[in-house]
């Protein structure tokens, strides 16, 4: 059976420059934006996103992207300063919108010359924005609609990514697909980058030419040599099929679940029983409302870093997008992109031999 990734050698030197070429012409915004080679960015994932991988993504003409998660000032100070030993190219940071000392987080990236702040989980408070704009940084913000994209716009923010449910961790409730028509005919003031489900260079292709600037990716980084995953974490990656990344199920509507897509496993079946037995007590008298909320929320408390860090894949939160499907082995970052790259280029070829030209 044929596979467009291995069609590559049915074209030409001058064809494959030409298509090459285009592709630099497509995402030329999104490169110029970020600083980089390519327009493809690491999705900042927290545990996973820290200096190893972040450089490896840099270094290989990506765009890293630091997890700062819940990390205090002090030790995303070292995180940069750690990344920076490691790459001389470009990186951003990600910051969680909730983070208590969010604006002093941002003076730390502005004091160590990061020129990228990503804004993540919400919708930014102005004033982080602007410290981070007086600071002379870059702000990146996630638009979950049109009408927010248009918000975020209006308050300052430079790029937007947009991230569709099929992605990893976290998740609106709408596709990349909707998401992209919904968007990216209507936003042309900044640069908009796609993410969720992104595994190929093809789609890659798809996208930019509906108007994205980039790509982000995250599934298919965490499974890296680079990325500091425990092995057996990456060995979930590379054994689990599309259909094993669900979202977290809500059992009771009084008592909201955060969905967050992973693959599924012993932990995702016990929160359903948790979730059961703690309604049970409140409707018992046992649980105030308040309390049985507390008591759903803390399940998952600390497990993205069992699961990542510790390998307890059967038990942590083993976050994961729909595209770890196509994850079929561990590879060097360099490759990935390598391999993005091409199949981005062999779909522009193939695209202009349709044409005749
Ligand atoms: C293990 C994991 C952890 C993640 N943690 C974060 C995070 O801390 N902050 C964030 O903004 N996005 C987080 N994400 C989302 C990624 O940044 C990225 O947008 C997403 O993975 C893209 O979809 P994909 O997984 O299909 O490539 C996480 C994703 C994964 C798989």
């Amino acid at each position: 059976m044929s596979d467009i990734s291995t069609q590559s050698a049915d074209f030409t030197d001058s064809e494959r420059a030409a298509a090459r070429l285009e592709l630099d012409r497509l995402w030329a915004r999104g490169t110029a934006f970020l600083g980089t080679e390519f327009a493809i960015l690491g999705g900042a994932m927290s545990w996973v996103s820290e200096r190893n991988l972040v450089a490896a993504i840099s270094n290989a003409g990506g765009f890293g992207v630091i997890a700062c998660g819940a990390m205090t000032p002090e030790l995303l100070e070292a995180e940069i300063s750690g990344t920076q030993a490691l790459t001389k190219k470009p990186f951003g940071v990600n910051l969680i919108t909730m983070h208590p000392q969010l604006d002093e987080l941002v003076q730390v990236c502005l004091r160590a010359g990061v020129g990228h702040i990503v804004l993540a989980g919400g919708i930014p408070p102005a004033s982080a924005i602007r410290i981070a704009k007086d600071g002379g940084a870059k702000v990146v913000a996630f638009a979950p609609a049109l009408v927010l994209a248009k918000r975020l716009i209006r308050m300052g923010v430079d790029a937007l990514v947009i991230e569709g449910a099929e992605a990893g961790g976290h998740v609106g409730p709408v596709s990349l697909t909707v998401l992209a028509q919904e968007i990216l005919p209507h936003v042309t003031d900044v640069p908009v980058f796609v993410a969720g489900g992104i595994a190929r260079g093809d789609a890659i292709v798809g996208f930019l030419e509906q108007g994205a600037a980039g790509a982000q990716i995250g599934t298919r980084f965490a499974a890296a040599e680079e990325s500091i995953a425990h092995p057996k974490f990456k060995a979930a990656f590379v054994r689990a099929n599309a259909r094993d990344a669900m979202t977290s199920v809500q059992l009771d509507p009084r008592f909201p679940v955060i969905p967050v897509r992973g693959l599924v496993n012993e932990g995702s079946r016990n929160f359903l029983a948790h979730q059961a037995d703690v309604v049970r007590r409140v409707q018992a008298g046992e649980l105030e409302k308040d309390a049985a909320q507390l008591e759903i929320e803390h399940f998952w408390a600390g497990a993205l870093r069992r699961a990542v860090i510790e390998g307890d894949v059967e038990n942590g939160s083993v976050m994961a997008g729909q595209s770890v499907g196509m994850v079929k082995t561990v590879q060097p970052v360099r490759e990935i992109i390598g391999e993005l790259v091409e199949q981005a280029v062999t779909a522009l070829a193939h695209r202009s031999s349709r044409r005749g030209n």
